[in-house]
């Protein structure tokens, strides 16, 4: 049996296709008409497969969805379209379609079409990801270099853990590139690296800083790029250690750097970082409750933050939430 996903906008086509794969053994896990109804769907369900009509509602056109479900979900796609047209069928290859069925079509040759399709997944499957091996030599580095700080610092490695969780699930909203969102695991869990070679006593201090010792405190962020970028295999991520306390406004640190001259992975981490700090007690700060910290990040929406992303924060707060 498999979970299949239909993204049709006329209700009586999407009817037929349920039946017909009803009596095939599949599973209908959702009917969507537009891609925001059919990702929300793929959020929630398993999905195994996607038949998809190009002409869907919404801003994002069937052969878009078609590219993020095969991407970034790993889902394949087969496309169910009256249009017959040489054009169609290159966009639609070109998004990684696994098939093409013509409007009208029999029960057979829409059975045959999921047949193949499955298949041809399931051996592709198969192939190597080709940013594995430089995400494990990257993971490898970044395990290397953490051990002794981590071990040392129990507070930051469970800090840092948390800051990656929340940090991947905007990532996998946000559709970012694969080797990204890799980058993203290890940058996120690395952050903080450069507070190792900060002194222990402004690191663990609790009450606040003076301002000698909040410039100290400041170069974890230089420090941390410094080490990485002396790692062959972390060398890419030097940048975004650096950037992860620079604000919006360009009133952050270390550079003053400016909303989108910020690399856009420290600006996530900034948020992930926020957010894990004010809802976890650290050695420095209170303790704040969701409803506090959400606030908090309102607050400072195109100040701190990137406007854009504390939105997208806020919409997926619930699946944020379930991690916590
Ligand atoms: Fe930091
Ligand atoms: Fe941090």
């Amino acid at each position: 049996m498999k979970r299949i996903l239909v993204v049709e906008d006329e209700g009586i086509v999407a009817l037929d296709l349920y039946e017909r794969l009803k009596r095939n053994g599949d599973l209908v896990v959702g009917t969507a008409k537009s891609a925001e109804e059919a990702l929300d769907l793929v959020v929630q369900e398993n999905v195994d497969f996607a038949l998809m009509d190009i002409m869907i509602d919404g801003d994002l056109s069937g052969i878009d969805l078609a590219k993020i479900l095969y991407e970034f979900f790993d889902i394949p796609v087969v496309f169910l379209s009256a249009l017959n047209n040489d054009h169609v069928k290159t966009m639609a290859i070109e998004s990684h379609a696994y098939g093409f069925i013509q409007k009208p079509f029999s029960s057979k040759e829409l059975y045959t079409i999921i047949d193949y399709a499955a298949k041809k997944h399931e051996h592709d499957r198969m192939k190597p990801n080709p940013y594995l091996a430089q995400y494990n030599r990257m993971l490898k580095e970044t395990k290397v270099l953490l051990a002794p700080f981590f071990e040392k610092n129990i507070e930051t490695a469970e800090h840092s853990f948390r800051v990656m969780k929340v940090c991947k699930i905007m990532a996998a909203h946000l559709f970012l590139p694969e080797l990204k969102s890799m980058q993203l695991d290890a940058a996120a869990l690395l952050h903080d690296i450069g507070k190792g070679l900060i002194p222990e006593q402004i690191l663990l201090k609790e009450q606040a800083l003076d301002e000698v010792e909040w410039a100290i405190m400041q170069e974890h962020t230089l420090k941390g790029a410094h080490i990485l970028s002396e790692t062959h295999e972390l060398m890419s991520l030097a940048q975004i250690v650096e950037c992860h306390h620079e604000w919006w406004n360009g009133e952050g640190y270390p550079r003053g750097l400016k909303g989108e001259e910020i690399p856009i992975l420290s600006r996530i981490i900034a948020i992930g970082d926020a957010w894990d700090v004010m809802t976890h007690s650290r050695v420095y700060s209170p303790v704040k409750s969701h409803e506090e910290a959400k606030r908090e990040l309102i607050k400072n929406k195109g100040k701190q933050f990137d406007p854009a992303l504390v939105e997208l924060f806020l919409d997926i707060y619930p699946e944020i939430y379930k991690t916590q």
